[in-house]
C-alpha cells in the first residue's frame, strides 16, 4: 500500500477473526515501532504482549473485573461502598482515566463518537445492557488473538507519553500496511493486577493504556465506521498578523 493509503484505512477495528497472528509478524510489527522518534532516543516505553492462553485468561479476569465493578455501580449506597472496598474489582490501573463529562467541545466530540458507534452497532438510546456489552468487549480485547499492554516510565514525565503515543501510531500503521487491525484501548489501562500474574513488570513502569491486534472480521459493520475527523481548519490555530 502506499503510505497514503495506509494512514486513510486504519480505523479503530472493534471485531475480529480467530486468525492468529504469528509470532514473526508480531515481531516485524514490534520492530517497525520502533523506528519512531523519541525525547533523546530515551523509548521510555515497554510492551506486554499477551496471546493464546495468556491473552484468552487475561481477558477472562479483566472481563470478570469489568462485570463485577458494573454490578457494584448499580447496588444502593452502603452495599456499593462495602463492594468496593471489599470485591477487589475497583480499578487498579496507574492512570486514573477521566471519570464523568470531558471538558467543554471534547464532550461533545466523544458523545459524537459513542453516538455514531452504537448506531453503527444496532444499540438504541435508552438500551443500558447492549451498551454495557458492548463497553465489555473491550475486556476481551473484540476478540483480538493478540493484546498488547503499553507501559511508560513516569520518570520522563510528559516525554514517555508523547513517545509512547508516536510508537503507538507507528506500531498500527505497521499493521494496517500487514493487513491487520489495531483499536488503541484506555479501557485497557483500568486493571494492572490481572498483567502481574503473567508478566514481570520492570520496577517504575506504568500501564498507559492497551492495543488490540488480529485480523479484522470485514463482515461485521462494527468496522465499518468512519467517525468524523475535525477539519484543518479547527486543527490550526490562524495567525494574528
Ligand atoms: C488513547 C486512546 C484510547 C482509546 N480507548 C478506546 C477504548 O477503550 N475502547 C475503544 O473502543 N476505542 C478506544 N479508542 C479508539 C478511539 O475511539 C478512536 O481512535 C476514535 O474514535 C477515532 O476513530 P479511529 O481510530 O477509527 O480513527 C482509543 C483511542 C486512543 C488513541
Amino acid at each position: 500500500m502506499e503510505f497514503s493509503d495506509i494512514l486513510h484505512s486504519r480505523r479503530s477495528i472493534r471485531a475480529f477473526t480467530n486468525k492468529p497472528v504469528s509470532q514473526d509478524t508480531i515481531d516485524a510489527i514490534l520492530q517497525d515501532a520502533l523506528e519512531s522518534p523519541s525525547s533523546s532516543n530515551t523509548q521510555p516505553f515497554k510492551i506486554a504482549v499477551a496471546s493464546g492462553e495468556t491473552c484468552q485468561q487475561l481477558g477472562q479476569a479483566l472481563l470478570s473485573k469489568y462485570r463485577k465493578i458494573n454490578k457494584i455501580q448499580r447496588q444502593p449506597l452502603p452495599l456499593k461502598l462495602f463492594n468496593m472496598v471489599f470485591s477487589k474489582a475497583m480499578p487498579d490501573g496507574d492512570y486514573t482515566p477521566i471519570l464523568g463529562k470531558y471538558p467543554g467541545i471534547f464532550q461533545e466530540r466523544r458523545i459524537k463518537t459513542g453516538k455514531g458507534l452504537y448506531e453503527t452497532l444496532g444499540i438504541k438510546r435508552g438500551d443500558r445492557q447492549a451498551r454495557d456489552d458492548a463497553m465489555a468487549r473491550n475486556f476481551t480485547f473484540f476478540d483480538a488473538p493478540v493484546a498488547m499492554f503499553i507501559f511508560v516510565h513516569p520518570g520522563m514525565t510528559f516525554t514517555a507519553l508523547v513517545d509512547a503515543g508516536i510508537m503507538m501510531q507507528s506500531l498500527m500503521l505497521s499493521a494496517t500496511d500487514r493487513g491487520l487491525g489495531t483499536c488503541p484501548q484506555g479501557a485497557l489501562g483500568m486493571w494492572r493486577s490481572p498483567l502481574e500474574k503473567h508478566f514481570d513488570i520492570p520496577k517504575g513502569y506504568k500501564l498507559l493504556c492497551g492495543i488490540a491486534l488480529g485480523y479484522p472480521d470485514n463482515d461485521n459493520p462494527v468496522n465499518a465506521y468512519r467517525p468524523e475527523k475535525i477539519a484543518v481548519q479547527e486543527l490550526t490555530i490562524p495567525s494574528k498578523t
